[in-house]
Formats: C-alpha cells, structure tokens, sequence
C-alpha cells in the first residue's frame, strides 16, 4: 500500500511501539500506587510529560494527559467557559473560525445550547484569518472569554499567523486556545511564542498510538474538568491514566521533534514534486492553500470535473491511499466545510482530494501517484455527469 493520508492517522513506530510495550506487559501497576509496581508506571509517565513539555518548553506541571485531539479540544473550549461562567455567573463569548476542525466547531455547538455565545469568524481565499478584522470584531465588543483557532488546518495545511494574534491576545487579556494537533511535530509549537494559554495535541498524528493525547494549559489558567473522579492530572482530569499510551506520545514527540528540520525538507520535496507533477500531467486542478504559508506534507487539491469520492475509490484499488475533506467528515456526503468557509464552489469542493505524506514516503511512491493518476482522472472526466 501507498499512504497518502497522514493527516487522518499515522504509523505506529517500532521506536514507539518498543516503548509502549513493557507497560502493556509487565509494568501494569496504578501509577497513582504507592508501592513499586506504582512507581515504575509513574516514572514512565513524568518521562513522558518532560518530554512534551520540552517540546512546547513549557513546565512540566502544565502538561495533562488526555484522550486525544478531541478531547483536549472539548476540555480547552468547555473547561475554560464554565470556569469564567462558575467565576462571574454570565455566560461569555468564545470566538472561533468557521474552518476549524469538528472537535472544535462542535464543541462550541455544544456551548451555544448551553446557553454562551459563539462567534464565527471567517477566513479569506488563502484559508486565512484576516487579523485586523478578528481584533476589530474584539476590540468593539463584547470581548471574548477565549479565542479558539487551529495552528495548521488539518484538510489544507495552512498556517494562521498566529504569533500576530496571539501578542494582540494577549495585551487585551482575552485567553487563547490553539488546536495544534496537525502542528505540533512538525513546526516550533511553542506557547510563549505563539501566545497560547492551552495547546491540544494528539499522539497519533506524529506516529504515536491512537487515543493518546495533551492539553497544555498555562498555569494560572482557570479550567474547569470535564470529568469528575479520583485526583489525577493534579484533580483536572481524572481516570487512571493511559500508561502505554502516554509513554508513546512522549516517545513519538521525542523521535518528531528530533528529526523535524529534516523530515521537513524531505516531505516538503516529496509534496512539491507531486503538486508540480499533477498539475502539469491532469491540467485544470486546484491548489487550496497554496499560496499561504502551509504544513509542507500537506497537498489539497481539486481535479475539476470529478468527483473526489469516484477518484478515491481509484487510487484505493490501486492500493494508494489518499482522503477527500477531513477523516472525521470523509463518512457525510456534503462538501468538506473548511474549503466552503475559503469561498470553494461546492462542486470543486466536492472534487478535492488531500494527500498528506509522512516518514515512510518516498519518490518512487510519489512518481508511481504521477503515472496512475492522470489516467484515472482522464476516464472520470470523459464520462463525467458530476
Ligand atoms: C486539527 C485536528 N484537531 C483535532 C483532531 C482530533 O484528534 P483525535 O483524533 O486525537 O481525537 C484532529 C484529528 O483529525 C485534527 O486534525
């Protein structure tokens, strides 16, 4: 098989997996036991937190273990509005995008039949925050409890210019919340750079174990806990903690950050080659994002004419995996959301197709795409009644 689809999951790493191992196996004590067997496991997971929070340089106490991406994300939106709620008794403003990921967009659905209020802020062509406009919309009021954005968009990989936002954040001491999770591995995630008060993150997008995942948040930060139960994570988030996998997402963060600068430059050749390739052997395609600054593994793009779903099914008898729109979305059949909020007619967002590459990609894979694809789209478009 050729994997095209690292933004909806990776491989597992044997490095990771030969650090998961012994605590599926022989170290399964309760890390919140005082006796040895408990130790071992603890020390596995404080290994885990340093390492992520050296990764973010941020102290390890402001590192918590979560389930993943989407609950990090509903921890960071709901957590935070039902402290200021708790705190004050109104119900505040969180201000988002409307191309952010579902776990963010439906947590603040969630939030808005609870009565807070939610803005949606657009973006522009680019996939961009138009800054001045989001500082305009705070700055006349009412200003928001959190501002709620993605560092790099999971379908098109753009980047928001988020240290822009952030230090303007910050000086009008409205909290920041960044869903770094496409990001973090692959860019500096650095909270005090980017002026984030909370980070989420997840172990399976940088080939570590799926389930796992961080929510940095910054100490003083006020957060309310999504569950309710025994004292881990300092009483924030309880449940025994995931031992295997948080050890795998501090391995997996230790290998990614490691090796970031040249993975970079390796992928983002790849990704260029096949960008250039497509366009020059398909002809009239579109590049979404491609004149932002985006996540070098990333390409999305509309073959016009075709639908994404008939050009998919091609490739994966080929044994090449690619995506249409986002994993978590690839199951509804309406157009992927991020590229409608870019301003994508519905029926060239309906065609486009993300290759996200990863470690294990070569040139050969990219070439062998190159020779397969044309042909495929040249069929579809000579009988096409999209
Ligand atoms: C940007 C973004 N946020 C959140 C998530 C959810 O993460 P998880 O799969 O770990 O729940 C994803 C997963 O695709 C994502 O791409």
């Amino acid at each position: 098989m050729i994997y095209f689809d690292h933004n909806a999951t990776t491989p597992l790493r044997a490095e990771v997996l030969a650090a998961m191992e012994p605590f599926l196996k022989e170290a399964y004590g309760n890390p919140s036991s005082v006796h040895e067997a408990g130790r071992v496991v603890a020390d596995g997971i404080d290994e885990a937190r340093v390492s992520v929070a050296a990764a973010l340089n941020v102290r390890p106490d402001e590192i918590h273990f979560t389930s993943g991406g989407t609950e990090s994300d509903n921890w960071a939106l709901k957590g935070v509005m039902e402290a200021e709620w708790l705190r004050c008794k109104t119900r505040g403003t969180l201000l988002t995008s409307s191309a952010e990921h579902h776990a963010v967009l439906d947590s603040a659905a969630a939030l808005e039949r609870r009565g807070f209020r939610v803005d949606y802020h657009a973006v522009d062509g680019a996939g961009l925050i138009d800054v001045d406009r989001l500082l305009n919309t705070i700055d006349k009021g009412p200003k928001p409890t959190l501002v709620s954005l993605l560092h790099a968009n999971n379908e098109t990989g753009v980047i928001q210019p988020l240290v822009q936002i952030g230090t303007e954040l910050r000086k009008r001491g409205v909290l920041f919340h960044v869903d770094a999770v496409q990001s973090f591995g692959k860019v500096d995630v650095h909270p005090e750079f980017l002026g984030a008060d909370l980070i989420s993150l997840s172990a399976h997008k940088i080939n570590g174990p799926k389930g796992s995942g961080a929510l940095y948040v910054r100490s003083g930060v006020e957060i309310e806990p999504l569950l309710h139960g025994g004292g881990q994570e300092a009483g924030r988030r309880p449940g025994t903690l995931h031992a295997a996998g948080i050890v795998g997402l501090g391995a997996a963060t230790r290998i990614a950050e490691a090796g970031r600068r040249v993975t970079a430059r390796r992928l983002q050749s790849l990704r260029d080659r096949l960008q250039a390739g497509l366009i020059e052997a398909v002809g009239d395609v579109e590049i979404h994002g491609g004149e932002a600054d985006r996540l070098v593994q990333t390409l999305s793009v509309s073959f016009t004419g075709v639908e994404a779903e008939a050009v998919l099914l091609g490739l994966d008898q080929l044994g090449i995996a690619a995506a249409s729109g986002s994993a978590c979305t690839a199951g509804q059949p309406d157009p992927s959301h991020v590229l409608l909020a870019m301003g994508v007619a519905p029926r060239q967002a309906a065609s486009a197709i993300r290759f996200s590459l990863g470690w294990g990609n070569d040139e050969a894979q990219v070439d062998e795409v190159l020779d397969v694809l044309p042909p495929i789209i040249a069929r579809l478009r000579a009988m096409s009644v999209f």
